[in-house]
């Protein structure tokens, strides 16, 4: 009785450490790779010389469809991700793309799925209450910055097989129109990638092939000397496929552990609703973040606060204003019908944190993706762990077990085999 008790307690053992090695393996095995492709302000001259601009395109081949990446720096920062067939080209008339003007940015064939984020406004809040929320009705609290006035310089470019980055940074701001300038600096990091994997930069956001991060640094930006408390939001204007008519849908899951983003056990998930007649959430975007900014560049846990988000909202009364300075109208134009177009915001900072002033420096890092956000798994390490910490108690059960059988045997079985 013990016996067979002890022997099946062992094969489940064996059988549980196997199982997670072959999940572990099959983890490894299916994450499909994409090969990377850039260019800099593609098939540019003279012009691109003369304007300094950034416009960076980046595909990633897989292997029955190509997914651009665009990364422009001309208007106000913004993104652009497009599923393509195959060896479908990229064609910019450089003239009008410049003076931003629509449809001077297209595909040789018609994109499967299309998608786009502006990163739209920085907005400072004086946080009188020390509540963390940012209240948009409060006019004369708040001062909007738009990325556009920055100057923008690229900082650097580097090509891997296995990454692009690309660091840009905004120095200067000044806003001829209204008359306001500050001193400071918002850094821009884009990092593109082939494959499934965790991105090494804190938060360590896990990425798959289908995804790209963008890191921002608010660097001794200058508040606003009439405000006590300030704090920033930063905007997101969200374009593309989807249900024009359903928010985005926004959640805020627990993670399984916290080994890559140590401290945080949260991660935020913004997803664009499908479209009425296709019921699928899969062939979609999504918006992925942990909820934390990090007040100095070492990005230690202990030096970290939180981010909050709010529920987006559609925009309805003017679409061509909303974008018009932007790479996505550009590519999006005026005459769009059943196209997404709703704002996402995020403030940085909780309750009692001692606001930006503290040490003039936050984060906010996020991933833009197509199709299923990667769901964090146990690491390999993690998994062994626990498999010893299985394994181990039940293997002394199974030697203590055959212990006491073979201790309590009788005598007589003993000396037949003996016998033989
Ligand atoms: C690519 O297409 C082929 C043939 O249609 C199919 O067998 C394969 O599974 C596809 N690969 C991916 C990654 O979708
Ligand atoms: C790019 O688009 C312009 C305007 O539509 C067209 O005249 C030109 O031939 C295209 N170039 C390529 C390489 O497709
Ligand atoms: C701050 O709190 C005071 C007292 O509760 C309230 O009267 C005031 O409106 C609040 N200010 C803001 C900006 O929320
Ligand atoms: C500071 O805030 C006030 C009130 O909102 C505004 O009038 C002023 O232009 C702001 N100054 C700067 C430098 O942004
Ligand atoms: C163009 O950009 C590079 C890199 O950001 C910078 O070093 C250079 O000074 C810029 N040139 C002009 C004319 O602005
Ligand atoms: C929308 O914005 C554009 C550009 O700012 C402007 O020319 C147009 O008059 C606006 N339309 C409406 C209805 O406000
Ligand atoms: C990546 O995109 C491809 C479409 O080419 C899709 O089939 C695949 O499921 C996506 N991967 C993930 C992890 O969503």
């Amino acid at each position: 009785m013990s016996l067979s008790y002890a022997t099946a307690a062992g094969m489940s053992s064996a059988l549980t450490v196997t199982l997670l090695l072959v999940v572990v393996l099959a983890d490894l095995g299916y994450s499909m790779r994409r090969t990377l492709r850039l260019k800099l302000n593609p098939d540019c001259d003279d012009i691109c010389r003369e304007r300094n601009g950034t416009t960076l395109h980046l595909s990633a081949d897989g292997p029955n469809d190509t997914l651009h990446y665009l990364w422009d720096f001309i208007g106000t920062p913004s993104v652009l991700l497009a599923l393509t067939p195959p060896s479908t080209s990229l064609n910019i008339s450089w003239e009008d793309y410049l003076a931003r003007r629509e449809n001077s940015l297209h595909f040789s064939e018609v994109p499967i799925y299309t998608f786009g984020v502006i990163i739209n406004k920085i907005i400072e809040f004086n946080d009188v209450n020390d509540t963390a929320l940012i209240d948009t009705a409060d006019v004369a609290n708040t001062n909007i910055l738009h990325l556009e006035h920055f100057n923008w310089q690229r900082v650097s470019l580097t090509q891997d097989s296995d990454y692009i980055y690309l660091d840009m940074e905004g120095n200067n701001y000044n806003d001829t129109a209204k008359h306001i300038s500050r001193f400071g600096s918002i850094k821009l990091s884009l990092r593109g990638f082939c494959t499934l994997d965790h991105s090494n930069t804190v938060p360590h956001m896990l990425h798959t092939e289908n995804s790209t991060q963008i890191d921002i640094i608010l660097d001794h930006m200058q508040t606003n000397e009439t405000f006590s408390n300030s704090r920033f939001a930063i905007e997101l204007l969200v374009v593309g496929g989807g249900d024009p008519q359903v928010l985005m849908f926004v959640d805020p899951k627990k993670s399984l552990d916290d080994e890559h983003t140590p401290g945080i056990f949260e991660i935020v998930e913004v997803r664009t609703p499908p479209y009425r007649e296709l019921d699928t959430l899969n062939s979609g975007a999504y918006l992925q973040w942990r909820p934390v900014s990090y007040d100095s560049a070492s990005r230690d846990v202990t030096g970290s606060t939180e981010t909050m988000q709010y529920p987006p909202k559609k925009i309805i009364s003017n679409y061509t204003s909303a974008v018009e300075n932007s790479m996505l109208y550009c590519y999006y134009g005026r005459n769009v019908t059943n196209i997404l177009l709703q704002k996402l915001m995020i403030s940085l900072g909780s309750k009692g944190d001692g606001f930006y002033k503290k040490t003039n420096y936050l984060t906010w890092t996020f991933i833009i993706g197509y199709g299923t956000p990667p769901e964090e798994r146990f690491s390999s390490l993690v998994i062994m762990i626990i498999s010893i910490g299985l394994g181990l108690p039940l293997l002394i059960m199974v030697i203590t077990g055959l212990y006491l059988c073979i201790r309590r045997m009788p005598k007589r079985h003993g000396n037949v085999y003996l016998s033989r």
